[in-house]
């Protein structure tokens, strides 16, 4: 039996753990607020917040797509739907709404307004642009963006002094209005709650974040065992040990892409991973998901690859180290046995000399996969002269792939090199015709993009 807090209520229920919460709520708890639109976590339309108890006892609460995110995810969670938020009264953003005009048919607005709770609930400091970033899974067809930015700028300009912690602000924000009074009683009241240990069995199905599984085959997941990785805070981690960062097997991307850790060795990856899905995804996708799904333009994939990421896998007879680049074995064929699981990835810190880059073209900006993919991490002595060089490309080929550059080593990247090496990558690239382009354009593309990683200027002390 699953237990969760949904809104005030305590939920038990004996539902399949793979029934997707949107279904949940509006099927079987009747709560009509959170709205279904794709299906596939494109639109938002379907957001609600998860809070979980932290071991010191504070609740961290991220906004979710509910249509990806099955329920034995949410077991011992407190889960927040829009019917959770002001009862009689309107809270805060959505009074703001409303002030902004930044609604019209309303279908999005319910996700809209749990997007934004979301954010000033989690968010490390109120900012527009923090807000605005927090929407980016959201779309509204017919409001139009103006509106609803100009809410969330009177929503951090209302909160503004409110810089304490995420886990301090709690009282504050209960005090303004933006949730009810009912959310400090949360945490004493999930501590009661006793969350069933992540399923062993060996033919269960890995259930990371759910945001490739859930959109592939809901309906095989209904009948399977699910084993869910968010029940492993053994594997929740991110750390370095000598000269190699260490991050666990359920590490979701959004963890990663804010990890203090992350942003004092690999600066860069926190604007890049803004490029991957939208925030209500990458609050529940994880790194690991991103490699095993072993999609050819899996973003995730295409840096680790060209950061010379090693994977840690465990199985029955113990652990064995793989490098990422041996790792695929054919158009999503894994060297992962039966009962296998990534419990690690290990990913090189930078070496003295080296810079690293990442590049994506895709139709938009946010919750669009790539047409092509490329990352550089290269190495020059003093002198200039190129050591080492990693360049990865993904939509080009039935696997992600790491270009064979090794004849570059020894020469200065000048013009012609970097024409050369362009020239080297259309050649090795084998890319298909699809929806996202002809083979044609993608050798173009990837070309481009070799010439874009040399063309981005290094900062002193920092990967670019
Ligand atoms: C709307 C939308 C937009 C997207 N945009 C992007 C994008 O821009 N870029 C991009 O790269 N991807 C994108 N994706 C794809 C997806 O979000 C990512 O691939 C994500 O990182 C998958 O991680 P997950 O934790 O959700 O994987 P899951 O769906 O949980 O798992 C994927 C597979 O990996 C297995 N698995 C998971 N973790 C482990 C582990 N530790 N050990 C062994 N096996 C494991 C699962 O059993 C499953 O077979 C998008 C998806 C959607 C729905
Ligand atoms: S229904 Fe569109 S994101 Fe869930
Ligand atoms: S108000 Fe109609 S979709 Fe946003």
């Amino acid at each position: 039996m699953l237990s969760f807090i949904l809104n005030d209520q305590l939920v038990s229920t004996d539902e399949h753990p793979g029934m997707v919460l949107l279904e949940f709520v509006r099927d079987v708890k009747c709560l009509s607020g959170t709205k279904e639109a794709c299906r596939e976590g494109e639109c938002g339309a379907c957001t609600v917040l998860v809070g979980r108890r932290q071991p010191g006892g504070g609740m961290v609460y991220k906004a979710c797509a509910s249509c990806l995110l099955p329920i034995g995810d949410v077991d011992g969670c407190h889960v927040v739907t829009v019917e959770g938020l002001g009862g009689g009264t309107l809270t805060l953003v959505q009074q703001l709404i409303v002030d902004h005009s930044a609604s019209q048919c309303g279908f999005c607005t319910p996700g809209i307004v749990l997007s934004l709770t979301g954010f000033c609930l989690g968010a490390e400091k109120i900012s527009y642009e923090g807000a605005v970033d927090a929407l980016d899974g959201n779309i509204c067809r017919c409001t139009g963006y103006a509106a609803i930015r100009n809410a969330a700028r009177a929503l951090c300009e209302k909160l503004g002094g409110m810089n304490d912690a995420p886990a301090e602000r709690l009282a504050a924000l209960i005090g303004s209005g933006v949730v009810p009074g009912y959310f400090g009683g949360i945490p004493a009241r999930l501590a009661q709650l006793r969350a069933a240990p992540a399923a062993a069995a060996k033919d269960a199905v890995l259930v990371a974040g759910g945001t490739d599984l859930f959109v592939q085959r809901p309906e095989q997941l209904m009948e399977s065992e699910l084993c869910f990785l968010s029940k492993r805070p053994d594997l929740d981690y991110v750390r370095v040990e000598g000269d190699v960062l260490r991050v666990g097997g359920a590490v979701t991307i959004e963890d990663f892409r804010l990890s203090p850790t992350v942003r004092r060795h690999f600066p860069a990856l926190e604007r890049d991973f803004l490029l991957h899905s939208s925030a209500i995804l990458r609050n529940k996708a994880t790194l690991a998901g991103n490699v095993v799904n072993a999609s050819p333009i899996g973003d995730a994939t295409i840096i680790l690859l060209a950061l010379d990421a090693r994977l840690v896998i465990a199985g029955e007879k113990g652990s064995r180290e793989v490098p990422l680049s041996k790792f695929y074995l054919g158009y999503k064929k894994t060297d992962l046995a039966c009962g296998e699981l990534v419990s690690e990835i290990v990913i090189p810190l930078l070496p003295a000399g080296a810079r690293y880059s990442f590049e994506k073209v895709s139709n938009r900006t946010t919750l669009d996969i790539a047409a092509v993919n490329s990352a550089l991490r290269v190495s020059t002595s003093p002198d200039g002269t190129i050591t080492d060089l990693r360049i990865s490309a993904g939509g080009v080929a039935a696997v992600p792939l790491l270009l064979h550059l090794d004849s570059f080593k020894g020469r200065k990247p000048d013009a012609a090199a970097i024409e050369a090496i362009a020239k080297a990558a259309e050649g090795e690239a084998r890319p298909i015709d699809d929806i996202r382009g002809s083979a044609a354009y993608k050798k173009l593309l990837l070309g481009r993009l070799v010439r874009a990683h040399f063309a981005v200027p290094a900062v002193a002390g920092e990967a670019v």
